[in-house]
Order: C-alpha cells, then sequence, then structure tokens
C-alpha cells in the first residue's frame, strides 16, 4: 500500500484575503472529508506560518522550494532547518519552473534533497520532461537523468515522494492522457527499482493541469499515487474536490 497525496502549489498566487476566504470555506466542509490522503498546500514562502495558523492541523503545509544549506549568506533563500522549526510538513524540490527559469541544476538539486532529509521534511522530487524532448522520443531519458542524479549516493527513504510533471501540461490545460501518465509513471518506478529505491512503496503523483474533472480518470491509474496541482488548487472547492478524489481512490 502507498500513501496517496494530494498536494496543492500555489506558485506565487493568492493575496490575504484569498487566503482568508479560501481557509474559511475550506473548514466548513473538511471536517466531514474522510482522512485517507494525505492532503496539503504549498504557499509563497511568505505565507507559510499564517497557513500553518489558518488551515486544520492535518492538512499538511510546505515550501515551493528550499536552499541546499541549512544557514548563512545566502540571500533570499529558504532554510530547511527554519521550515523545520515552523512546523513545515514537506518541500518541493526541482519543480521545472525552479529548473528552467532559475536555472537550478540536477546537482543543486540532489543538494537541496540531501539537506531538507536531515532535517526530517518530506521531499516531493519534481521532474518532467519539455515538449521537444518528449517530441524527440527523449522522455525516458530525461527522466532517467533527472531521478538518478537527483537521487545520486542518497539513501532509500519514506521521506521521498516523485511527483512527474511533464513540462508541456503544467498551466497548459492539455494533460497527459491517463495512459501516458501510467506508461510514464511505470518507467519511473522501474528506475527507482534500478537505483536500489524500494520502488513499490514510494507514491509517485502526477503534475500537470490535473483538475476536479480529470483527477479520477489519473487516479485509477495502478502506478499514480496523487497529484501536485498547480491552478485548480487555488479555489477551495476544486482543491476540496481533489481531496476527496484522492481520499476515495
Ligand atoms: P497546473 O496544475 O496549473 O498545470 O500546475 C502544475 C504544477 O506545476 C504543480 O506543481
Amino acid at each position: 500500500m502507498r500513501t496517496i497525496y494530494m498536494l496543492g502549489n500555489w506558485k506565487m498566487n493568492q493575496s490575504l484575503s484569498d487566503i482568508n476566504s479560501f481557509s474559511e470555506e475550506l473548514a466548513v466542509a473538511w471536517t466531514n472529508m474522510p482522512k485517507i490522503a494525505q492532503c496539503g498546500i504549498a504557499p509563497q514562502a511568505m505565507h507559510l506560518s499564517l497557513l500553518r495558523e489558518k488551515l486544520p492541523t492535518d492538512l499538511m503545509v510546505g515550501a515551493q522550494t528550499c536552499s541546499e544549506h541549512l544557514s548563512g549568506a545566502f540571500t533570499g533563500e529558504l532554510s530547511p532547518e527554519a521550515l523545520s522549526e515552523l512546523n513545515m510538513s514537506f518541500t518541493l524540490v526541482g519543480h521545472s519552473e525552479r529548473r528552467h527559469l532559475y536555472g537550478e541544476t540536477d546537482g543543486q538539486i540532489n543538494a537541496k534533497i540531501k539537506t531538507a532529509l536531515t532535517k526530517n521534511l518530506r521531499v516531493i522530487f519534481c521532474i518532467g520532461e519539455q515538449l521537444e524532448e518528449r517530441e524527440a522520443g527523449n522522455t525516458e531519458s530525461v527522466l532517467k537523468t533527472q531521478i538518478t542524479n537527483g537521487l545520486k549516493d542518497i539513501k532509500p527513504s519514506t521521506h521521498i515522494v516523485i511527483a512527474y510533471e511533464p513540462v508541456w501540461a503544467i498551466g497548459t490545460g492539455k494533460t497527459a492522457t491517463p495512459e501516458m501518465a501510467q506508461e510514464t509513471h511505470a518507467y519511473v518506478r522501474s528506475v527507482l527499482k534500478e537505483i536500489g529505491f524500494d520502488a513499490d512503496s514510494t507514491s509517485i503523483l502526477y503534475g500537470g493541469s490535473v483538475k476536479p474533472d480529470n483527477v479520477e480518470g489519473l487516479l485509477k491509474c495502478k502506478d499514480i499515487d496523487g497529484g501536485l496541482v498547480g491552478g485548480a488548487s487555488l479555489k477551495a472547492k476544486d482543491f476540496l474536490a481533489l481531496c476527496y478524489a484522492a481520499n476515495n481512490a
């Protein structure tokens, strides 16, 4: 049995008033939510503590990225130690926007994962190919490189969760079909096995234009263990629908 996750990545969105209305609307419905899946939200860094205060305690709060260092002269960075002190449950690492907009490398991602694990944070390690890479038939080799470099010299850990997010499906409305996603998830699992991870118990989430109306088809696939959701996690109603689907998967 693998843990099912439903995580919202709010990216650089949500004003204070959006957060207030989201929390109020969510609180009303949350008490009736079956609590089987692990659900959570990654807000902008300055809203982490606020969300921890406002959201139900069984809804996880986590960061969108973190530093590979615990402290020091690293202006603008986010320390895994500080995240852990603030009772954050997880951090995303290697999101495609970090890789492609801010030049994050596999080496840095590997260092970030190592540091986050020392502070007991769950790491949501993001991987995914770009459109040109898929069209050139390189999806598998790209993912294999990201996984082997990202997890280099890291011991198998129950704190590592993989999020497969094809870059061409992020924010575009183009979701991978469940068949396409399943095929890639099965491949990711085979690579995890190859590098000595307990692949059968590692959760692999899908991300890329996941919405209430396509989530069930994706969650039915045997190697898809939840979702990492951008746009559709911003509205409480949609996020709740996604969490229901995850709890019923
Ligand atoms: P969308 O759900 O908006 O496509 O974003 C996916 C994503 O990048 C989550 O990390």
